[in-house]
């Protein structure tokens, strides 16, 4: 038997009238004649003609949706529409039958709420097949593009003693038995005698280790799952999201913009370069979508001119004080169809203002600096103003903020005030602080959600759908 062939590969082949074999799941199976087969390589499906006269009827009725098989056969030029090769069957081979009856993906439209209800089979829909094909191609694409710019990939740990974000929403990690924890003499949990001898967690954020490699090394960047323990049940929120975190010792916040949204450009061409059939297809699912919107919602460009959009322009880069006073002056606010109304400095962005911002003010990408450093992290670097912070924020079109980042303190007073501030053990960050001790430099970074990344290039609406198994709260199914 010659070898298995992808089903993309066979799509794009020129060659006919040779022997092929191929394998993968039924999609579809048609008169008893003609089989749409995937394989997950593309979206595309093969078709497979059965000599069904010729074929023992009991072998046709385990030819179901849903079954695994595999065909021997020739690869022709298509006589039908709809595809340019098919394979003629010479041996079909049963290697896992599908009930038909119970199989949950049936050849229909299912809501997306059913599949996320049924995330270990939703791989099988062109959808989702898509969607981790386009994922996939990001990955790929994030580590091609700081690889190619000399930046070190460091593995920065999950299991922290530490909460970068200083927002107290982490996971704890132990190995007590919860119903007996030991307790110390004045009746608290005693940490001592866990695992690690002292209380841990799990990492919000790679950064403050990051920044200890880029101290050294340049340029690094962390690319790996963090957890945060916040109870957001939103479409932009997941507990545990992937996050890509580069940072950079002699850059100042400008390199750190032009890095983000040259990363951002780079990994969005590249999927429309690699995926453009699953983008297509995206493309279509979400104007089907939006058919069943009012025409005052729907978007004003398609998926693919959204994409292309982001490419050819700059984003808009503005202060936090000055969208302040675009928001304060916006119709929403007047009319006060905000939820949130503006009223005055230093109050947090809300999504929905991020999003007037974005989408109805300059109608493009937003990067937004020097916000008050209130409702900031201590890390951030400390204007001249004594009011604001070096730092920016990305927001996206459909998303609100992709990337969050800054130029970093690296002045040890400064950096230890403002811990005292606020709040934040220094003792327990003897490490970091360090590093200012020790040949600090400026530096600066930032971290890119892959998952509100994934969002936009798919043009998905909800976060749950574009990782594979989403954990949130009261959620952790498969
Ligand atoms: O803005 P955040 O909290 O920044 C940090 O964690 C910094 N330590 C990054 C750095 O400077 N190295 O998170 C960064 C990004 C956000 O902009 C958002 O895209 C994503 O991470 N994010 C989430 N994505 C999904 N679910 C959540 N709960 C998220 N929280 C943040
Ligand atoms: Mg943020």
């Amino acid at each position: 038997m010659s070898q298995r062939i992808k089903i993309n590969t066979l799509l794009q082949s020129t060659q006919t009238d040779v022997d092929v074999t191929v394998k993968g799941w039924v999609r579809a199976f048609r008169q008893n004649r003609f089989i749409a087969l995937n394989d997950g390589s593309t979206n595309n499906n093969i078709q497979i003609v059965v000599d069904f006269e010729n074929t023992d009827p009991a072998l046709l009725k385990r030819i179901t949706v849903g079954a695994a098989i595999s065909v021997f056969g020739k690869l022709i030029a298509s006589q039908g529409k709809g595809q340019t090769v098919e394979v003629i069957a010479e041996t079909v081979e049963i290697l896992g039958d599908c009930d038909p009856e119970k199989y949950p993906i049936q050849p229909k439209k299912h809501s997306l709420e059913f599949l996320r209800e049924n995330a270990h089979l939703r791989f099988r829909t062109n959808t989702f097949g898509a969607i981790f094909r386009v994922r996939n191609t990001l990955s790929f694409a994030v580590h091609q593009f700081f690889q190619e710019r000399g930046f070190v990939y460091l593995h920065t740990p999950i299991i922290t003693a530490s909460d970068a974000e200083g927002a107290g929403e982490t996971f704890h990690v132990t190995n007590f038995d919860l119903a007996n924890t030991p307790r110390t003499e004045t009746g608290e949990v005693d940490y001592k005698q866990d695992f690690f001898g002292r209380a841990a967690n799990l990492t919000v954020s790679g950064q403050l280790e990051g920044e200890l490699g880029a101290m050294a090394l340049s340029d690094i960047y962390t690319f790996g799952p963090t957890f945060r323990a916040e109870n957001s049940n939103t479409t932009r929120h997941l507990a545990e999201f992937w996050m890509i975190e580069p940072e950079m010792a002699f850059a100042d916040i400008t390199d750190n913009m032009d890095t983000a949204e040259a990363l951002l450009k780079y990994v969005i061409a590249y999927a429309l370069d690699k995926n453009k059939d699953d983008i297509e297809f995206l493309t279509q699912r979400l104007l089907e979508e939006e058919k069943q919107k009012p025409q005052n919602e729907r978007s004003e460009m398609s998926l693919t001119e959204k994409l292309q959009f982001c490419l050819s322009n700059d984003f808009e880069r503005l202060t936090y004080t000055e969208a302040i006073d675009i928001l304060k002056e916006s119709t929403p606010n007047k009319k006060k169809k905000f939820q949130y109304l503006v009223e005055g400095w230093g109050t947090d962005l809300q999504s929905e203002h991020e999003r007037y911002l974005v989408e109805k003010h300059f109608k493009k990408p937003v990067i937004l600096t020097d916000y008050p450093k209130e409702i900031k992290s201590f890390y951030m670097r400390q204007n001249d103003d004594g009011k604001t912070v070096a730092a920016m924020d990305i927001l996206f079109p459909g998303i609100g903020e992709i990337v969050g980042g800054s130029q970093r303190e690296e002045r040890l007073e400064k950096l230890e005030n403002r811990m005292d501030e606020i709040g934040i053990p220094k003792d327990e960050l003897w490490w970091y602080l360090d590093t200012r001790r020790y040949g600090g430099c400026p530096h600066s970074g930032f971290g890119l959600g892959f998952e509100r990344l994934v969002l936009f290039v798919t043009g998905m609406g909800n976060i749950r759908d574009v990782i594979p198994f989403p954990r949130f709260p009261k959620n952790a199914e498969f």
